[in-house]
């Protein structure tokens, strides 16, 4: 057992939450859509075709918007294919993933099923195959609300009222030679520029997001995000982040420090932004959207499936990137969003990549059950808690946090926590212990006396399981189990700062949650046992 001692200090609150941080993605890709969140013949679908045991469960996830329609799909996708009688939508070859497009789902159904899922709807435009023209159309169809011929198309094809749709992308990972429509930053850069012009004109109400870097290890890291903002700043309100991590070669030290690389990887774009006149105090800010991480497997992915899918078939919805998330997963998706919250006051918003079957928090199967992999758990708690203003905890003066050595990212905290406080007085705190092997004793002194701990549970291996355990159709054994008497606060009295005692399993994300509680006396001072 090793020990840490923190501080929470709501004088050093620096940022609100950003609720579009908990956001996430739907692709057509794989069996995202088809099989996914769409399944006409599925027992549970609705007489539109939704899967209505796979919406209960995206509501249970919390999530606050949704991107759509791609990634990569997006750089081919023409969006008016989608729109229109069902019965005369073209059938189209999706190059990005291999696969057969039938285009029954498309702009107006997935607009509907977004309302019913309560996500607010983030919409990709191509800048891949095709360009300005396209996002300026798919804008006015969305949004104009009559009396032009692709506002009536859009009523006579059903929706009376614009969707007001606010939120839209400038294209995706157009840096990546595997994108369809791959270009320079200078080429991208105008082109986002002139596509952001004309669709401020036709909307000026929409935010628009800049295509920055697919990841951290891009050659072109950092020159793209300048010379992208060289052309866009003033136009654009978000630039894009893209990060997923993987364990390789059985380095889980490193995996279990991603959130150390994430936590670099904004620090570096948000320095970007700033020398391009853009930062939080200035004009025209320019936000971090990080529209896609997650943890993924790409080397599996590169090594096995793609050879595999990329054959000479064209298959209907294939199983693509389906992978089955354990524990130590789940452990870094809840480290993931600490770092996000730690940066809330750069980080505009984020989508979970993604959300149904597609290296997705849950899984469906065609005919069967819908369930929630072990990385739904940190997503739907922080989703749930995290409100108000965010506080990243201070060591406490007299102990440094102890640091452990990774072979990815150097020297880590062994344990990574974010904590925000509500405006009601309640207070979240959100605690990783990266040890794969030892339990922390954690001492936080949080300078607030009336709080009392309401629930504190802990994500860690299961009885009988190992890090590598998931859940499958078949069992569920991944989820939260109370801390029960390993959390424990003694209250301050009214000057002083109460003291919450967190033991916290090795390999795990916990989640506490605090209520305020009008203060009785100085003498009480009972343990308030969960
Ligand atoms: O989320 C899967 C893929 O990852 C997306 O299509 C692409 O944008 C990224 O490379």
């Amino acid at each position: 057992m090793f020990s840490v001692r923190l501080v929470i200090d709501p004088d050093t609150a620096f940022a609100r939450v950003p609720r579009r941080i908990f956001g996430t993605f739907v692709e057509h890709m794989g069996r995202s859509v088809y099989e996914g969140i769409y399944e006409p013949e599925h027992p549970s679908a609705d007489s539109r075709g939704f899967r209505q045991d796979v919406l209960e469960l995206v509501r249970e996830l919390g999530a606050t918007t949704v991107r759509y329609p791609g990634g990569n799909f997006v750089s081919g996708y023409r969006w008016e294919d989608g729109v229109g009688p069902r019965d005369q939508r073209p059938v189209r070859l999706d190059a990005a993933w291999h696969s057969v497009e039938t285009n029954q789902v498309g702009l107006h159904e997935f607009a509907d099923w977004a309302q019913d899922a309560g996500l607010e709807l983030m919409y990709a435009v191509n800048l891949g195959t095709r360009g300005i023209e396209s996002a300026a159309d798919v804008l006015e169809y969305a949004n104009h609300p009559s009396g032009t011929a692709l506002s009536d198309r859009r009523r006579a094809n059903g929706a009376e009222q614009p969707f007001g749709i606010r939120l839209w992308c400038l294209g995706n990972e157009v840096d990546g030679p595997w994108q369809i429509g791959h270009k320079t930053a200078e080429e991208y850069g105008r082109l986002a520029a002139e596509s952001a012009r004309l669709m401020k004109f036709i909307d000026p109400a929409v935010e628009l997001v800049a295509a920055g870097s697919s990841n951290a290890e891009m050659p072109t890291f950092g020159e793209w995000e300048r010379t992208v903002l060289q052309h866009t700043a003033g136009l654009v309100d978000h630039i894009s982040v893209h990060a997923y991590y993987e364990e390789s070669d059985g380095d889980a030290a490193s995996f279990l420090a991603s959130g150390t690389g994430l936590d670099r990887y904004l620090e570096t774009v948000a320095e970007i932004i700033d020398e391009a006149g853009a930062g939080p105090d200035t004009e025209h800010p320019v936000g971090i959207s990080v529209d896609e991480w997650n943890v993924w497997y790409q080397r599996r992915w590169n090594e096995i499936d793609k050879p595999r899918v990329m054959t000479g078939e064209w298959p209907e919805a294939p199983r693509l990137i389906e992978d089955a998330y354990s524990v130590t997963d789940a452990v870094v998706v809840g480290s993931l969003l600490v770092s996000l919250l730690r940066h809330a006051d750069r980080v505009s918003m984020a989508n979970l990549a993604q959300l149904v079957n597609v290296i997705a928090p849950i899984r469906s199967e065609p005919d069967g059950p819908a369930w929630r992999q072990s990385t739904f758990f940190p997503f739907q708690r922080t989703a749930q808690l995290a409100a108000g203003r965010v506080v990243d905890p201070a060591a406490h003066p007299d102990a440094a946090v102890p640091v452990y050595d990774t072979a990815r990212y150097g020297s880590a905290p062994l344990v990574d926590a974010v904590a925000t406080l509500n405006d009601d007085g309640s207070i979240a705190l959100f605690v990783t212990n990266r040890s794969l092997d030892e339990d922390a004793s954690i001492e936080i002194e949080i300078a607030a006396a009336g709080v009392r701990v309401v629930r504190a549970q802990t994500l860690t291996v299961p009885a009988g399981g190992d890090r590598h355990t998931i859940n499958d159709a078949d069992a569920q054994p991944v989820g939260f189990t109370d801390l029960g008497s390993a959390a424990r606060l003694v209250p301050g009295d009214a000057d002083g700062a109460s003291v919450l005692h967190l033991t916290v399993p090795a390999l795990s994300w916990s989640a506490v949650e605090l209520a305020s509680t009008p203060h009785t006396s100085a003498s009480d001072t009972e343990d308030d046992h969960v």
